[in-house]
């Protein structure tokens, strides 16, 4: 039996970000010994305000790049693992342009691991279902850890050849790293940008939500507090250089999802537009998650789709002034892409 690794002080790279910045507070909570260096660079996805009162020797913003070899060198030692959420994240925006995607997920990877490599630093990838390519719509199967990579997007492409980088520097140069993949996360902070709070917000602001394609796109849907939970029992009692799914079978198609957000705020569930659809679509996403739970004893507790979604539009609604200032550039990028 290996023993739990106890980590005291570790780094989360793109812990202003959504799902990062939902790690910080989950760590703060449940993991009281535990300090964090969140290191973000501050894009347009990143912000502050997401960490902002958490006690100040409990968390330490580092404003800077992944990218940024010296800056690594300075801030690495003597933390004793990195979390790395950090990444362009969002597919419309690869399609649009893609550079910044290989930068940072694919340059930004390498630099994090050699970092890793050179001070020994336990190393978390955080990583997404996407570089599984998609499934149809009446496939009976799941990706599953051996699901061979098949990414679509330049997104997903960078994800994935980060995610190849990590198992090179594990098996090559023994860097004591793990990999996890999950499926879509809802909740607080996710930016306008992404599908579940700009309907939201839409809807919020007396505008249309919209609706790609023909809305039978299915994804499979997680909190991000359940994603929290899996990502510290990988660090602390997973095994190295394994990979691990993390999914809450939440599949549901986007239809389904935006006519349960229009019935919650009060709306006729068909008061929507029916906009262009994504270049190169994933149809399906589903993660078959029974490794995690099986090896590691992780289990997702807000598995209430309809609960969860319910408290989302609730944080929305009572945070108008988080939201507020990016919304508009958001809704005029969309349009100017017929979308
Ligand atoms: P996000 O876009 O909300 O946040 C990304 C954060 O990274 C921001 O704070 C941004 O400022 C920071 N960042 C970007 N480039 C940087 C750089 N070069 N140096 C330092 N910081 C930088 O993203 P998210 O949705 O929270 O996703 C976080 C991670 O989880 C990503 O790696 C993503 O691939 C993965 N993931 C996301 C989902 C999802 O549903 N959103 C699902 C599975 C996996
Ligand atoms: P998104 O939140 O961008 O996540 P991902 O592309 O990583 O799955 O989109 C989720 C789904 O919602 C995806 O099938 C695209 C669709 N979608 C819309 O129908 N309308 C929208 O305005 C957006 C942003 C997404």
């Amino acid at each position: 039996m290996s023993q739990d690794f106890e980590p005291k002080n570790i780094i989360v790279t793109g812990g202003c970000g959504f799902i990062g910045s939902n790690f910080v507070h989950h760590v703060v909570r449940e993991h009281p010994g535990v300090h964090v260096t969140v290191l973000d660079k501050l894009t347009y996805a990143g912000n502050p305000e997401n960490i902002a009162g958490l006690p100040e020797d409990r968390v330490e913003l580092v404003v800077g790049d992944i990218c940024d070899a010296e800056l690594l060198e300075r801030i690495v030692p003597g933390h004793d693992a990195i979390v790395h959420y950090a990444a362009e994240s969002h597919n419309d925006n690869s399609i649009a342009n893609p550079e910044p995607f290989l930068r940072t997920n694919v340059e930004g990877t390498y630099q994090l691991l050699e970092a890793c490599r050179k001070f020994d630093v336990r190393y978390h990838h955080v990583s997404t279902d996407e570089v599984y390519g998609d499934l149809a719509l009446d496939d009976p199967a799941r990706f599953t850890e051996e699901t061979p990579y098949r990414p679509s997007s330049p997104y997903s492409s960078t994800k994935a050849s980060s995610d190849l980088l990590v198992r090179a520097w594990h098996r090559t140069f023994g860097v004591r790293a793990t990999i996890s993949n999950c499926s879509n996360n809802y909740g607080p902070y996710q930016h306008v940008e992404k599908f579940i709070p700009r309907q939201i917000t839409n809807i919020l602001d007396g505008q249309r939500p919209k609706l790609y394609g023909d809305g039978k796109n299915v994804r499979d849907w997680i909190h991000t507090e359940d994603h929290s939970s899996a990502v510290w029992t990988i660090l602390t009692k997973g095994v190295l250089g394994e990979t691990y799914l993390i999914g809450a079978d939440g599949e549901r198609d986007n239809l389904t999802v935006l006519r349960d957000i229009l019935t919650v705020m009060g709306k006729d569930p068909d008061d929507f537009d029916w906009v262009r659809d994504r270049p190169g679509h994933d149809r399906r996403y589903a993660i078959d998650s029974s490794k995690l739970r099986r090896e590691l004893g992780w289990k997702p507790v807000h598995t209430d789709f309809q609960k969860g979604l319910e408290q989302t539009i609730a944080w929305y609604t009572e945070h108008e002034d988080w939201w507020r200032p990016a919304k508009g550039a958001t809704e005029a990028k969309y349009r100017a892409q017929g979308q």
